[in-house]
């Protein structure tokens, strides 16, 4: 099984890719392939895809970990690259012009669609998905659910995060709208992937709103207790003492798995995990790619 970095916020060093304030992975298995996230711009996505020699028609299913734009914001480029016709579902072999679009299943919570904002300086802006829920069903098979899905053999959503009875990664200015007024955004819609290996489970993380630590104990409940890997945005950016002491003590509770953490992590966070951890923690910028055995 094989994960590569597509956009994050670095790049590989002396490389060509391009980086942007966004997070996508590329997730390859002997089933097929998943794109999960996109990025903010779509024009990241694109170039770092050719650079990787990566064609939308090798693209077999799409999730999303949650609305934000830095996450989301690549998808209608991606829809209009080449025409989504050109994406294909697993073990399907028609000819591409056969297939409709809507044939690729993206994967996400069914929230989704809610409105998201973020507060800045008295000002609102949206900062969710840019896309209208209609827009998307025309394009794409949406699978939306709350509990776990199997996207390939092997690799799953985590679902909702639920019990969330550690800190969370919350950002004070993000808003939505309730029924009694603005509120804070309760972050449901966000996931990470599973990916079942020989080597024990892999966790990919979009931005880890429910917090790391709440994400790793959902999910060693939900799937088992071995995690071998974590990568992706682990949003500890905010994190104060207390709370890194705290993921470094569950971490070490946990065997301390391979750390690979990027995008809203933060360089402080970064330098305190692997003062803790030393070479099980390594960066994870665009054009990384990581390596697991067993694709099922
Ligand atoms: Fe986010
Ligand atoms: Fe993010």
């Amino acid at each position: 099984m094989k994960i590569t970095c597509v956009v994050d916020n670095a790049v590989c060093d002396h490389s060509t890719f391009w980086g942007e304030h966004g997070l996508a992975f590329l997730i390859e298995t002997e089933s097929g392939s998943i794109l999960f996230d996109t990025g903010r711009s779509g024009t990241v996505l694109r170039h770092n895809l050719e650079l990787l020699s990566i064609e939308p028609v090798a693209i077999n299913a799409l999730a999303l970990s949650h609305a934000h734009y830095d996450h989301s914001g690549g998808l209608p480029a991606l829809l209009d690259w080449g025409s989504v016709r050109d994406l294909r579902p697993t073990g399907d072999l028609r000819p591409t012009g056969d297939l409709r679009p809507t044939e690729i299943p993206l994967h996400a919570h069914p929230d989704l669609f809610r409105e998201r904002f973020s507060r800045r300086e008295g000002s609102l802006k949206s900062v969710g998905l840019s896309l209208e829920r209609e827009a998307l069903e025309q394009r794409l098979e949406l699978r939306l659910s709350a509990a776990p899905m199997e996207i390939l053999p092997g690799v799953w959503t985590t679902g909702e995060i639920t019990g969330r009875t550690e800190p969370e990664g919350r950002s004070a200015h993000h808003l939505i709208r309730g029924p009694e007024g603005w509120e804070p955004d309760p972050y449901r819609d966000d996931m990470a992937l599973v990916l079942e290996t020989d080597e024990g489970l892999v966790v990919l993380c979009g931005c880890c709103h429910a917090g790391l630590l709440n994400t790793l104990a959902h999910v060693r409940r939900t799937f088992g207790p071995r995690i071998t890997a974590v990568a992706g945005g682990t949003h500890l950016l905010q994190a104060d003492e207390a709370h890194l002491r705290r993921v470094i003590e569950v971490l070490r509770e946990l065997g301390v798995p391979r750390l690979y953490p990027n995008h809203c992590t933060g360089l402080r966070a970064y330098v305190t995990l692997a003062q803790a951890f030393g070479e099980k923690v390594s960066p994870c910028p665009a054009g990384t790619r990581l390596n697991f055995s067993g694709a099922e």
